[in-house]
């Protein structure tokens, strides 16, 4: 198990790297209820392994402090009432300080208890999911930050990220020159899918990627790169946002009702936060000239719907993504955007939630929400794969979200 246990270490330890150049004031905050301060996601991950792990499995184990289970609990209805979510910024005590000394008792516990496993031992696949969960929430605390940080008037900069556990192909803009090309898929049957027992630590899926399974797809191409800032200000440029026939009824509602005139983080020309006489974009590294030929990111479905529809294009369906992930090369599949799909986050044929507490862990929210696939520059380190399936209802932004088209 010393294989494990170093994985656990470095990935445990990745969560503090990503938290190092925060300040505990941003570590704080939260800008709005669907983001977390970091604070939070720091405290939920150790919560999580200290009740989904040690509870069940490290005989004698004490809580670090048990009130922390009602204000970590995220959306657990098995394991008792929660702290409501809109209200985790209210959240000053326990000070970071604590939260450190929470991580470290359970960690303790958790090197005790890994050292003393053998490999068919029932919670190394409950260790295996609160290691994937960790990682979620590592690309959530920068999504989030990222939000909060864009909510500040100084528009601060988060900085380079840390190197350990970062994915390793993923420069953080692709140089994609070339025109568009149109990549042929022949489609028929094809696998979609992990297998039920990828659920441990060796070869690990949700268990929303189960079961395997066979689709039916119709022939269909696929562009050989994401869709480009320039492009999208072209389809900006085009008038786009004040032209209904483009969107999704419920997008357009939204595009009027919150003056949506461009991707979350653009800053137009002349914007007095910043001024600049061009198109200038906000992100990790602060606020910078708009790179036309990066992929574009931070678009809800509806965005992704109506430029696939001004293209002349549409959106793949999750299945012909996954396809021709694994039927084809293409660099940028993986690593730089989550990628909205047309398809709706339903259960698999035959798909059967984990058992205990963490059956709630993915399928109550198979309704209402869109699957994204890929994985994104934030997305760490063997955290990304062709079967992972993300979900975000469709007017979500604040993710590293974008789009390939199909057609
Ligand atoms: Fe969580």
């Amino acid at each position: 198990m010393d294989a494990l246990l170093a994985r656990y270490q470095q990935l445990r330890h990745y969560s503090l790297a990503l938290a190092s150049p925060l300040t505990a004031e941003d570590q704080c905050v939260q800008s709005m209820p669907d983001a977390s301060p970091t604070k939070w996601h720091l405290g939920h991950t150790t919560w999580f392994f200290e009740t989904i792990v040690l509870q069940a499995f490290a005989p004698g184990y004490v809580p670090w402090d048990n009130r922390l289970a009602y204000l970590f609990n995220s959306y657990y209805e098995a394991l008792g009432p929660r702290h409501p979510r809109p209200q985790r910024g209210l959240l000053t005590r326990p000070a970071l300080a604590e939260i450190h000394a929470y991580r470290q008792h359970v960690d303790a516990a958790m090197a005790t208890l890994i050292t003393h496993l053998d490999d068919a031992h029932p919670a190394l696949p409950l260790i295996a999911l609160g290691l994937n969960h960790e990682q979620q929430h590592q690309e959530l605390l920068l999504t989030d930050v990222l939000h909060l940080f864009f909510s500040n008037p100084l528009l601060p900069a988060y900085g380079a990220l840390p190197d350990a556990c970062r994915a390793p192909a993923a420069p953080l803009l692709t140089p994609a020159p070339q025109a568009l090309q149109w990549l042929r898929f022949e489609g028929g049957a094809v696998q979609a899918g992990c297998d039920d027992a990828a659920d441990g630590v060796q070869a690990f899926a949700f268990d929303n990627e189960t079961p395997r399974h066979l689709r039916q797809v119709a022939p269909f191409q696929l562009a050989h790169r994401l869709v480009n800032c320039g492009e999208y200000l072209a389809f900006v440029n085009d008038g786009a946002y004040a032209n209904p026939m483009l969107w999704l009824s419920d997008g357009w509602a939204l595009v009027q009702a919150q003056a949506w005139a461009a991707p979350l983080y653009w800053i137009a020309p002349g914007d007095p936060r910043c001024p600049s006489d061009a198109w200038q974009v906000f992100g990790l590294q602060g606020v910078q000239p708009l790179d036309l030929l990066a992929p574009v990111t931070h678009l809800s479905f509806y965005e992704a719907a109506a430029y696939a529809e001004w293209a002349g294009a549409r959106l793949p369906t999750e299945f012909e993504w996954e396809h021709a992930c694994g039927a084809s090369a293409l660099a940028d599949m993986l690593g730089q955007a989550w990628q909205w799909t047309r398809s709706a986050y339903e259960p698999y044929p035959g798909f059967r939630p984990r058992s205990g507490a963490v059956r709630e862990y993915n399928g109550k929210f198979m309704v209402g929400q869109q699957v994204l696939r890929g994985s994104s520059l934030a997305t760490p380190a063997g955290h990304s794969r062709a079967t992972y399936r993300n979900f975000f209802p469709p007017a979500t932004r604040w993710q590293f979200s974008g789009l390939r088209l199909a057609q």
